[in-house]
């Protein structure tokens, strides 16, 4: 007797959950995962790291990992070029559910990744903002790593547009294209936008076409059709470079501090033509329903399993809310906008501890800004916190999104920002600490000791170098605004550097409409923005002449006479000196012994030509660097300076705002 051939399939294990899949003789893969089991093992799935089946879906992060990742491949390669030397590409379709659910709303993690990469672990891969899948490189080789981002958080050092996209990447986490959340309705032809991170079940389409080297992309919230137009359409030949003839596909994600559940509910691809759609009546569902719309009207299971997901969101969500409320009253609410600035983020009790509570003895200084407290860090690093006081949470905000670039700029002579924290309408910003204070603090009154001349010009050609940068060593030009002695920092090599960088505009941001303030120091304005009040590089120029004048003569721009009980305008005294052929008796007279009168008198030529009542005919920094450090290398400051001190020489008075 032979035996019974076995029955051509078995009824499937779990009533609701269908799992079908199949791998075609060919190597083809098609396959249609349309509910994560724990029957789902290695086997079927290859998980990495904190990747792993939970509530029939795969959860890619584990919450209680500050720098978390995980991935989840499936276990066969594709075979997407016929020929490893081959230049032309397969195609495959794929199609997924997924939601992204961050702990707290307005604190959403990054998002996840589709990811096609020749390995299930890539090289050097990081966590917290690379998606667990990326190096830090920006501009990466052509290695066989292929991802498109949907990403709910906003990196701005990554060119991210918002925190809701979707984007192509090339082996880097910089994306080459972007598109923001939206599906196309044809019914009304346009975009419909909607929210990727409230942990709604978002479906996903990628049409990978590598005949014409095009990735089509389309997300909509799940029971919405396939969209007829894709979200995001990109195509270039060098994908080739990224894609390795054997691929393995499939997702990953990594979080920093913010607890955010990254799930993938169902799978569906094939490279061979025709995907399989995904059944989404099932699924379960992670969002939390606005009260209003209530339609639970699956069978009796699905509706007990959506009721315990929404009661264990809704026990999550009460608790939150009492740990938030209990944590409000000791921390100031942290609004969405400032998320998108995380990276340099402090928290006020962070600042709070390193300062002894903003304890007197910290206090370093106050001024117009706001007061300035010496802080030490956990690990001991010295810090200044600024802490500037705003009236106005719109100026704050328009001021964040400078910040962000100002932590960007690094030159030895500016003082670095570390990072900010907000409380209520007080900004904290963060810099390291210059142990020896502020220029006019040795020159001034009565210093504990008096700045020699050599130190006096090095820190005069430090502050022309972090002002060129400034100027002219960035994509866009900087403009200071603020330049005085008191600006200037004087490092533990009692080396120049400039502060507050860009400080002087939150003060035009907040400002209130119809008045115009001119933001600036007196004695340090130029006077043309008397008239048309917008700050230029040419008005830093200004400013900075004018400190090389009270550099020189050890006075302030503005002093009360004491003779002649009106205010002394330091910039007309020299320019009168000039005039009668008696420059050098400028020179600030404790220093005699140490200065030759040539030195000084090609400063205050220099510092007369950059504080030139015509904007036009002031020197760029560009120029005023080239003079003060040839100087300081021992080279003749050239034609250059003569040309200058011509031009600097001819004005008048009538800078006096
Ligand atoms: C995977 O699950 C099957 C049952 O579905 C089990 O027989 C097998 O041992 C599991 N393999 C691993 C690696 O856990
Ligand atoms: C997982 O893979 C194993 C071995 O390929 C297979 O026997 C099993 O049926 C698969 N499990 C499911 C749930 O598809
Ligand atoms: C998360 O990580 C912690 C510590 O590494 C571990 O104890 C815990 O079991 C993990 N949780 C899950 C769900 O894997
Ligand atoms: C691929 O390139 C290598 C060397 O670059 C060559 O030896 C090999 O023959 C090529 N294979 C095919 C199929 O063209
Ligand atoms: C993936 O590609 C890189 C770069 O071509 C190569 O160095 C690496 O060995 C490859 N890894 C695997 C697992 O094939
Ligand atoms: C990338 O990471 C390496 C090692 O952690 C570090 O040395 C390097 O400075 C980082 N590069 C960038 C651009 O952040
Ligand atoms: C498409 O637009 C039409 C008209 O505005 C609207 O009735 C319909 O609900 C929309 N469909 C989707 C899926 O948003
Ligand atoms: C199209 O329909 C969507 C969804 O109903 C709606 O939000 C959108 O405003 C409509 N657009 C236009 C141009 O009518
Ligand atoms: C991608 O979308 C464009 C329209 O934006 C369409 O012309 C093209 O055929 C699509 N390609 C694939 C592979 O779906
Ligand atoms: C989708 O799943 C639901 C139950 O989860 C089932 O009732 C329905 O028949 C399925 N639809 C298809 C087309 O298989």
């Amino acid at each position: 007797m032979e035996p019974c051939p076995p029955p051509l399939r078995r009824p499937p294990p779990f009533l609701l959950l269908l799992i079908i899949i199949l791998v075609s003789p060919t190597f083809a893969v098609d396959f249609l995962i349309n509910s994560f089991t724990t029957a789902i093992n290695a086997t079927n799935l290859t998980l990495i790291n904190d990747a792993r089946i939970d509530t029939s879906t795969v959860r890619l992060t584990n919450d209680s990992n500050q720098f978390s990742f995980g991935r989840v491949f499936y276990p066969t390669t594709l075979r997407m070029k016929p020929t490893s030397n081959s230049s032309s590409l397969s195609s495959f379709s794929t199609s997924f559910v997924f939601s992204v659910l961050p702990e707290i709303s307005t604190s959403p993690g990054f998002g996840l990744c589709f990811v096609l990469s020749n390995s299930t672990s890539p090289p050097g891969a990081l966590a917290s903002q690379y998606f667990g899948i990326f190096t830090n490189a920006t501009t990466p080789t052509a290695d066989p790593l292929l991802a498109i981002e949907f990403d709910t958080g906003q990196n701005p050092e990554f060119n991210d547009p918002d925190g809701n996209h979707i984007g192509i990447d090339l082996n880097t986490i910089i994306s080459t294209q972007t598109a923001p959340a939206q599906y196309f309705n044809s019914s009304n032809g346009s975009f419909v936008p909607f929210n990727m991170r409230t942990g709604q079940n978002v479906h996903a389409w990628i049409d990978f076409d590598g005949l014409n080297f095009e990735i089509n992309v389309t997300v909509a919230p799940v029971g919405v059709p396939k969209p007829s137009r894709p979200t995001l359409n990109y195509k270039d030949p060098v994908i080739a470079n990224y894609v390795a003839s054997e691929m393995f596909v499939g997702f990953s994600a990594s979080k920093t501090q913010w607890v955010e559940a990254q799930r993938i509910l169902a799978w569906s691809l094939s490279d061979t033509g025709v995907l399989r759609e995904i059944n989404t009546t099932g699924l379960p569902r992670f969002f939390i329903e606005p009260p209003s719309s209530s339609s639970l009207s699956p069978g009796a299971i699905a509706g007990i399993v959506v009721a315990c997901v929404v009661f264990v969101i809704f026990c999550g969500s009460v608790l939150y809310l009492i740990r938030k409320k209990f944590r409000d009253e000791s921390e100031d609410e942290i609004e969405d906008w400032e998320l998108e600035y995380w990276p340099h983020r402090y928290s006020y009790d962070e600042l709070k501890q390193a300062t002894d509570g903003f304890s007197n003895e910290n206090l370093l200084g106050s001024g117009g800004f706001g007061r300035v407290f010496k802080a030490t860090l956990p690990n001991q690093t010295e810090v200044a916190v600024k802490c500037v006081n705003h009236d106005s949470k719109q100026g704050l905000r328009e001021f964040m999104a400078e910040i962000e670039s100002m932590g960007r700029l690094q030159h030895k002579n500016l003082v670095q920002m570390r990072g900010w924290c907000r409380k209520g309408n007080e900004l904290m910003l963060v810099y390291d600490y210059m142990p020896n204070g502020s220029l006019n603090r040795w020159i001034f009154d009565k210093p504990q000791k008096l700045l020699g001349w050599r130190q006096r010009l090095l820190v005069l050609a430090d502050v022309a170098e972090g002002l060129n940068y400034l100027h002219h060593g960035w994509d866009q030009v900087v403009v200071h605004r603020d330049i005085k002695s008191s600006n200037i920092l004087l490092d533990s090599e009692m080396r120049g550097r400039l502060g507050d960088f860009g400080l002087a505009k939150l003060y035009e941001h907040g400002q209130v409409p119809n008045t115009t303030r001119v933001v600036g120091t007196l004695g340090y304005l130029a006077p043309e923005l008397a008239t048309v009040a917008v700050p230029t590089a040419s008005s830093d120029v200004y400013s900075f002449g004018v400190v090389v004048l009270e550099v020189v003569c050890g006075r302030r721009p503005l002093e009360m006479s004491t003779e002649r009980e009106e205010e002394e305008v330091l910039m007309d005294w020299v320019r009168e000196l000039y005039g009668e052929g008696r420059l050098r008796e400028a020179a600030d007279g404790r220093l005699k012994e140490e200065y030759n009168g040539e030195e000084v008198e090609m400063m205050l030529k220099l510092g007369l030509a950059c504080s030139h009542p015509d904007p036009s005919r002031r020197p760029t920094m560009k120029e005023v660097a080239a003079v003060l450090v040839g100087e300081e290398a021992g080279a003749a400051p050239g034609e250059l300076l003569n040309e200058l001190a011509c031009g600097g020489g001819g004005g008048s008075g009538g800078e006096r705002v």
